[in-house]
Formats: C-alpha cells, sequence, structure tokens
C-alpha cells in the first residue's frame, strides 16, 4: 500500500516535470510572430518562390543550349528571355522583411536581410545581365559566342546568389 502511493507519487513528479518541460520547450520556440502575421509572411514566400520556379522554368531552354543538349530554336529562345526578363523585375518586391522565416519555410538566408546592399547588387547584376542577353539576341539570332558568353553571364549570376543567398 506505501510501495504503490510513493509509486504514484513519483509518477506525479515526473508528470509535471514533463508538464513544465514540455511548456518552456514551447515557449523558448514560438517567436514573435512577423510584422503583418504570419500568413501574409508566408504568403510572400510562397509567392517568392513562385516566381523562382518560373525563372528556373523559364531559363531552362537557353542553359540547354548552352549546354548543347538542344538546338537554338529562335521562338523558344526569345519567349524563354522575354519571361526571364520580366520575371527577374518581380525580384525587387520578392524578399519583403517579413519573409525572413528561416528553414524549413524558405530557403532564402537570413543574410539577405542582413548584407541588403551586396544582395541588391546580386540582384541587379542578373537583371542587367538578362537585358543585355535579351539586346544581344536580337541581333545574333543564334547560338554565336556573343549569345552563348551572354547567357552563361546570366546562368553565373542565378549560381553566384545561390551560393551566398540560398540554403542548400
Ligand atoms: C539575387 C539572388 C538570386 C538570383 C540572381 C537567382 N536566384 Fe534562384 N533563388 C534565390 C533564393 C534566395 C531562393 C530561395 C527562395 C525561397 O526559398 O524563399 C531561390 C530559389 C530558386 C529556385 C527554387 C524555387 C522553389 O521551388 O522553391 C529555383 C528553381 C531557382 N532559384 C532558379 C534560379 C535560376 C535558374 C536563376 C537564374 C536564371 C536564379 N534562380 C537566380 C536567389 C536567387
Amino acid at each position: 500500500m506505501r510501495e504503490i502511493s510513493m509509486r504514484a507519487r513519483c509518477a506525479g513528479i515526473l508528470g509535471a516535470t514533463l508538464l513544465l518541460s514540455t511548456g518552456f520547450i514551447l515557449s523558448a520556440n514560438s517567436q514573435t510572430p512577423p510584422a503583418g502575421g504570419l500568413n501574409a509572411a508566408r504568403q510572400a514566400v510562397d509567392e517568392r518562390k513562385a516566381v523562382y520556379k518560373l525563372i528556373g522554368a523559364s531559363f531552362k531552354p537557353i542553359g540547354n543550349v548552352l549546354k548543347g543538349s538542344t538546338q537554338y530554336d529562335a521562338a523558344t529562345i526569345q519567349k524563354s528571355i522575354d519571361r526571364v526578363v520580366f520575371l527577374s523585375g518581380l525580384l525587387d518586391e520578392a524578399f519583403p522583411e517579413n519573409s525572413n522565416l528561416g528553414d524549413p519555410e524558405t530557403k532564402a538566408k537570413a543574410d539577405i536581410w542582413t548584407n541588403h546592399a551586396d544582395f541588391e547588387k546580386k540582384e541587379k547584376n542578373f537583371q542587367t545581365h538578362v537585358l543585355a542577353l535579351q539586346k544581344v539576341n536580337e541581333t545574333e539570332k543564334g547560338a554565336t559566342e556573343a549569345f552563348k558568353t551572354a547567357a552563361a553571364a546570366v546562368g553565373q549570376d542565378c549560381k553566384a546568389c545561390h551560393d551566398d543567398y540560398r540554403l542548400k
């Protein structure tokens, strides 16, 4: 009888300790919600990912010509470049402060918001090189050396930014 009540008391203490520590862990994890609320922040992240997904899909035919896996097709390449030009402009508004949610919500590194000048420079380089590619393509109209050089510069911009600002 005495033994049972000891056990019961021990279990009670253990339970209370567990409850307390769980509560502590939960409260330690709950950060202040982003400005405008979590839903608005998640929406901003979703929109950013959608823009990049489309940039990826639109750049693919250009990358394939660079790799030599597909032949240059004027209409396809023209369309791809025009799309990347348009999409690259959307990046200006793709990184609002509230969308710095961290992994696993986003692969965008917090450094984007702390090294803002450098990040903006990389974004600007990308936009400039995409416009340069558009111009070169207007006159080259083929997978010439000039076209390839301009396209490779854009590809380098994707990599440079991902290396520094995108989580693996
Ligand atoms: C100025 C920086 C920058 C440039 C330039 C850039 N990216 Fe990204 N990219 C990012 C960041 C940051 C993410 C992570 C976004 C997130 O998870 O919120 C990303 C994510 C992506 C994704 C994943 C999207 C998804 O489904 O979640 C793809 C695909 C992608 N980029 C392709 C490209 C391609 C292709 C280029 C060049 C043509 C490019 N990016 C240029 C910074 C950049």
